[in-house]
């Protein structure tokens, strides 16, 4: 039978499809850090094996994809609170893993959101902490190159104004 190791299967979207795939007969393994997913939800209401972890610990990925006979991963491990991604958007570009390869500033998803959004959005500037640095631009080019994949929306404005319809979307 087929395994697919679902990331991000305790949260919404995830757990949506880890039902879907059992449902068509798969096999799920979903691997979560439970930052906002249930545990319960897994084990309890869809009864499959949750592995507690997080996608950027590598060894444990290792150890996944060496001990389980993985068909497909599916990748829905991911933070989602558009208002904090602009108060912390380092946070973000941490975890949410693949780029366009086209690094924006801060200051220009301010600005692009506040255009975008037609609201004034507060900020406050400080000096860079230690440590941080100067430029992080997360790269496709390998997703691209083995996977022929190619981002939707590869311009800022889009992704913003994508974001914000989907915000609007959801909390009206
Ligand atoms: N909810 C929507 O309507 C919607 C719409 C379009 C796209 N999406 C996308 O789908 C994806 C999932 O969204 P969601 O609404 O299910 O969010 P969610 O917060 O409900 O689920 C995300 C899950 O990922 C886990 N997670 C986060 N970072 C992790 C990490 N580093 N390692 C392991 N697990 C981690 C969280 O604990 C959570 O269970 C996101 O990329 C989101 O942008 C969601």
């Amino acid at each position: 039978m087929s395994t697919i190791l679902v990331t991000g299967g305790a949260g919404y979207i995830g757990s949506h499809a880890v039902l879907a795939l059992k449902n068509a007969g798969y096999e799920v393994i979903v691997l979560d850090n439970l930052s906002n997913g249930h545990r319960e939800l897994v084990e309890e209401v869809l009864q499959v094996k949750l592995i507690v972890g997080d996608i950027s610990d590598r060894s444990l990925l290792d150890d996944i994809f060496s001990t389980h006979n993985l068909t497909a991963v599916m990748h829905f491990a991911a933070y989602i609170a558009v208002g904090e991604s602009v108060i912390d958007p380092a946070k973000y570009y941490h975890n949410n893993v693949v780029g366009n390869g086209s690094g924006f500033s801060v200051r220009e998803v301010i600005e692009t959101a506040k255009e975008i959004t037609g609201k004034e959005i507060k900020i406050e500037e400080r000096d860079r902490r230690p440590g941080d640095p100067p430029i992080l631009v997360g790269s496709s080019d390998k997703a691209t190159k083995i996977l022929g994949w190619h981002p939707k929306y590869p311009n800022l404005n889009e992704i913003i104004a994508h974001a914000w319809q989907w915000h609007q979307q959801r909390h009206r």
